[in-house]
Order: structure tokens, then C-alpha cells, then sequence
């Protein structure tokens, strides 16, 4: 064991880590961080939102050179897909990002360790792998995120039934697909491997896709991607899968009880959500409390039960996405130096990259008529946007809820084109507690998308100008 002593070790060098890595180094802390994949940039850069960002634009591109352009006159000939290299575009992105982190890592001083952590108690972290050796350090931040939720019975071997990790690499494009879950992972990757030509069924437990989503959103969302090819079945459960050299055979039930079905298909992708990852990190050798979901339980300051080591990010509570895991990343640290800084957990914007893109922040309808709290709704089809009906995609609306007294936006719920890019003016006005009022006298540019955020939120007063 070497003599020197980091100020912060963190394990796991996700979204969450790394970037609280940087922050730690700039704030002059002398810092490390343990990663076990080989590449930094976490399930986040490697195997999740950006491989799955970079499939869904080029499947979107196909589709639009297929089906969209001929009405715009422009003329391409046959329309052909060249797999490979469509991947290909994905892997060289995953590549250029996961190396800019360690450029990054470089650049503001911080160790970067390849291999698996293991907490040891004393402020000591075990390093296993090929620079096996033992960290000590003043505090330990643990960043290992999650991992997919089995289902039993339904076993993933990554190429007939797959996570999301084997969706994003499919050698050849299925011709029919079910996909378990329709949640996040579910809806994105199914559109992907629709739009490049599979036939896709998405068999849900519940009798709702997106659960937790403002329900109106998810009934439209469900609409219109039943328009664009997608199947659903809803309340439906399954029971076990069969496998054959070439075929899947999954056995469903009802939710609610009755007769059995079966359904196949080539593919079967398995998203039924994601967990805490803790695996042999050694927690309960040191006495780290976890919840009965396995999540990390931290206090405000993200200290865990042992005095001196913290968690963030996808493996404690909370949604699990990446830019929730970087905020509390670098929070964590800033209170670590003494500054005070702190997180809205209720804006979080959350936005699902399908076509038309779905985004939302703050609290649904439903969450406000549960609390009893009494509100306005503005709400503008994007059919009455001008930019919309120039760009020729029009599908969708941005609604608003504001309290009914005080017009302070409480939630803004948005289906339609770009609604990711669209939704962070709300998400800004809410950080800074606007009121409907105050977006609506807000200066929008002519002819853009955002100026229907603006028309909702005149429409929370019932004087819309132009629908
Ligand atoms: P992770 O990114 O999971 O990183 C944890 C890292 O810790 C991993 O690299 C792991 O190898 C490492 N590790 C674990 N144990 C050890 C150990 N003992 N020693 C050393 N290293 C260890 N979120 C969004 O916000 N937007 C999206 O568009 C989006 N798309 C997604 C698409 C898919 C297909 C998936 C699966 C997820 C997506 N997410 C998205 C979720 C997002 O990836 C996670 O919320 C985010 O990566 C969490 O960050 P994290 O740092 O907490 O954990
Ligand atoms: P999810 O929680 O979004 O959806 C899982 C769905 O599976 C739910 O609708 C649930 O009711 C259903 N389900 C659960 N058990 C089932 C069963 N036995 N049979 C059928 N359906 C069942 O989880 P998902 O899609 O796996 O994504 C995991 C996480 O990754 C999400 O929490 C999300 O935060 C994150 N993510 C974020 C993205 C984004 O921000 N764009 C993209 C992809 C993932």
C-alpha cells in the first residue's frame, strides 16, 4: 500500500462519477476514480443514451429518406440500409466521447484507476484487476449506478433475448420483435429497430404505457406510435420463454387473470426497468445501509451510514437518469468543500428521444388533483405552430399547469417535435419560480417550435392569440 492518501476515491466512473471527479479536482481535491468497464462514460456513454441517441437518429434519418422526402421533392432513388455502418457511426461516437472523458481527466488532474473497487472499511478502497492495489483515502464516493432488472424465466443471452446492452448491436435487423415493457428503453429502442424495418410488439404489464408520465401524454405517445407500426399489449404478463435455434416463444397472461397465450418473434427485448449495482463492492462487509430496493440510503449531504463514504446517482433513489447522477455528482462534492449548494429533485426534466420526442418536468395532473392542489391548464396543439407546419411534423402539444392562485408553473408536459430542446426554457423559468404569466410576456422568436410554449402559456389564461 502506497503512502499517499486521495482526499476523494470515487468507484465508478459513469456520468455520476466522473463528472464529480472533475468538480472534486477543480475544487483542489486530490482525487481518483476506480472503473471496472475499461472505458469511462458509465452504462450513460457506453451502452446507453448515447449509442441509443446516436441509433435513433440515423433510424430516424432512414425512415424520413424513405417515407418524407418525396412529398418535399426531393428525389433519392431506392432507400437501402447498410447496418454495419450504421453501427458503426454509433461505436466511433461511444469511442470519441468515452476518450474525451479521460482527455478531460487529464486535463483537471484526476487518477483515473482501471479496475473493480472494493470497499474495505478505514477509508481503504481495494483495487482488483490489473492494477491491483489498495487506495487510501480521506472520503470514498460511490458511483456504480445500475443494472437491468431480470425477469424470471426470461433469460437474457444477449442475442436472441436481449437487454438494451444487445438491442443496441443487433447483427441484422429482426423481422418481428417483442419487447417487454413499455417504459422508456422499451418505446426508444423499439421505435429504432421498427423504423430499420422489424415488425414490433411491446407487451406491458400494466394497463398503461410510460407509468408515472402525465397519463394524456402517454395516451397520445401510445396513439401515435400505434399510427407509426408499433403493436401494444397492455395487462399482460409474462410467464416464461422458449427458445429454438431461430425463434422466441414467450407464454403471456392476462394480468388480471385467464387464459394463456403464447407470441413469437426472432428478438425479444427484455426492459422492464434497471436496479442498483452493488455487486461485490462490499457494502455490508462495512456496514453501508441499502433499502429493500437495493438503493444506497444517503442522508441530504449523499452520506451514506458509514461516516466518510457517499453515494450518487442511479445505484441511490431517485429517477435514474444521467444529467440527475451528474447534478448530484457534483452537489456531493461542492458540500464536501464547504459551499452550499442544492438540487430542485422536483425539476428534473425527463425527455424519451422517440419521434415526436415526449419531455416533461415537474408534477403531472395527476400528482396535483392526488395532493389536492388546484390548478390551470394551458394547453396548444403543435398543428397551430407555424414552425411546426413548415417543418411538416405537427403531431403533439405542449401543456402547462399552473397553480390556479398564484400562476406559478408547477409542471409543463410536452409531445411533439424536439420537445427535449423545447421543454428547458420551462425548466429554467421553473428554476427561477415563473409564472405563466411571466413565459407568456416572454419575447419568443418567430417562426420557432418554443413559441407553442408560449401560446400554452397563454392559453393558461384563456387568451391564446393564435389558436
Ligand atoms: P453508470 O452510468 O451506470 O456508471 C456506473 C459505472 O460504475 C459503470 O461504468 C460501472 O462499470 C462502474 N462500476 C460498477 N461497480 C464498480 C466497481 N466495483 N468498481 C469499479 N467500477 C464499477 N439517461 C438519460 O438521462 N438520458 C438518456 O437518454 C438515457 N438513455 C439511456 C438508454 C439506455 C439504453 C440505458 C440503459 C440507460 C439510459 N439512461 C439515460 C440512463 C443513464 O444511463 C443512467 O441514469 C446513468 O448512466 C447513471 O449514471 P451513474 O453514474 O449513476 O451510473
Ligand atoms: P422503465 O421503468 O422506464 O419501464 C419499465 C416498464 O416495464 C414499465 O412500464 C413497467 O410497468 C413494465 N414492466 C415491469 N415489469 C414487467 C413485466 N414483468 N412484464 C411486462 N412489463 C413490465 O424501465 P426501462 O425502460 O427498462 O428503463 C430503465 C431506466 O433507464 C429508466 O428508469 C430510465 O430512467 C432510464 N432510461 C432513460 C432514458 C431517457 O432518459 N431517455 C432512455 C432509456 C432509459
Amino acid at each position: 500500500m502506497s503512502d499517499e492518501i486521495f482526499d476523494l476515491v470515487i468507484v465508478g466512473g459513469g456520468p455520476g462519477g466522473y463528472t464529480a471527479a472533475i468538480r472534486a479536482a477543480q475544487l483542489g481535491m486530490k482525487t481518483a476514480c476506480v472503473e471496472k468497464r475499461g472505458a469511462l462514460g458509465g452504462t450513460c456513454l457506453n451502452v446507453g443514451c448515447i449509442p441509443s441517441k446516436a441509433l435513433l437518429q440515423s433510424s430516424e434519418l432512414f425512415e424520413e429518406a424513405q417515407h418524407s422526402f418525396e412529398s418535399r421533392g426531393i428525389s433519392t432513388g431506392t432507400v437501402k440500409l447498410d447496418l454495419k455502418k450504421m453501427l458503426g457511426q454509433k461505436d466511433t461516437t461511444v469511442e470519441s466521447l468515452t476518450q474525451g472523458i479521460e482527455f478531460l481527466f487529464k486535463k483537471n488532474k484526476v487518477t483515473y484507476i482501471k479496475g473493480a473497487g472494493v470497499l474495505q472499511g478505514g477509508g481503504r478502497v481495494e483495487v482488483t484487476g490489473e492494477n491491483s492495489q489498495i487506495l487510501k483515502a480521506k472520503n470514498i464516493l460511490i458511483a456504480t449506478g445500475s443494472e437491468v432488472t431480470p425477469l424470471p424465466n426470461v433469460e437474457i443471452d444477449e442475442k436472441q433475448i436481449v437487454s438494451s446492452t444487445g438491442a443496441l448491436e443487433l447483427p441484422k435487423v429482426p423481422k418481428k420483435m417483442i419487447v417487454i415493457g413499455a417504459g422508456v428503453i422499451g418505446l426508444e429502442l423499439g421505435t429504432v429497430w421498427r423504423r430499420l424495418g422489424a415488425e414490433v410488439t411491446v407487451v406491458e404489464f400494466l394497463d398503461r404505457i410510460l407509468p408515472g408520465t402525465d397519463t394524456e401524454v402517454a395516451k397520445t405517445t401510445q396513439r401515435i406510435m400505434k399510427k407509426q407500426g408499433i403493436k401494444f399489449m397492455l395487462g399482460k404478463k409474462v410467464t416464461g420463454a422458449k427458445k429454438t435455434k431461430t425463434a422466441v416463444t414467450l407464454s403471456l397472461e392476462p394480468a388480471k387473470g385467464g387464459d394463456a397465450e403464447s407470441l413469437k418473434a426472432d428478438v425479444v427485448l427484455l426492459a422492464i426497468g434497471r436496479r442498483p449495482y452493488t455487486e461485490g463492492l462490499g457494502l455490508e462487509d462495512i456496514g453501508v445501509d441499502q433499502d429493500k430496493q437495493g438503493r444506497i440510503v444517503v442522508d441530504e449531504n449523499f452520506k451514506s451510514s458509514v461516516d466518510g463514504v457517499y453515494a450518487i446517482g442511479d445505484v441511490i433513489e431517485g429517477p435514474m437518469l444521467a444529467h440527475k447522477a451528474e447534478d448530484e455528482g457534483v452537489v456531493c462534492v461542492e458540500k464536501l468543500s464547504g459551499q452550499m449548494p442544492h438540487i430542485d429533485y422536483n425539476i428534473i426534466p425527463g425527455v424519451i428521444y422517440t419521434w415526436p420526442e415526449v419531455a416533461t418536468v415537474g408534477q403531472t395532473e395527476e400528482q396535483l388533483k392526488e395532493s389536492n392542489v388546484e390548478y390551470n391548464v394551458g394547453k396548444v396543439p403543435f398543428m397551430a405552430n407555424s414552425r411546426a407546419r413548415a417543418n411538416g411534423f405537427t403531431d403533439g402539444f405542449v401543456k402547462i399547469l399552473a397553480d390556479k392562485k398564484t400562476d406559478k408553473v408547477l409542471g409543463v408536459h410536452i409531445i411533439g417535435p424536439d420537445a427535449g430542446t423545447i421543454i428547458h426554457e420551462c425548466v429554467l423559468a421553473m428554476e427561477f419560480g415563473a409564472s405563466a404569466e411571466d413565459i407568456a410576456r416572454t419575447c419568443h422568436a418567430h417562426p420557432t417550435l418554443n413559441e407553442a410554449v408560449k401560446e400554452a402559456a397563454l392559453a393558461v389564461a384563456g387568451r391564446t392569440l393564435n389558436s
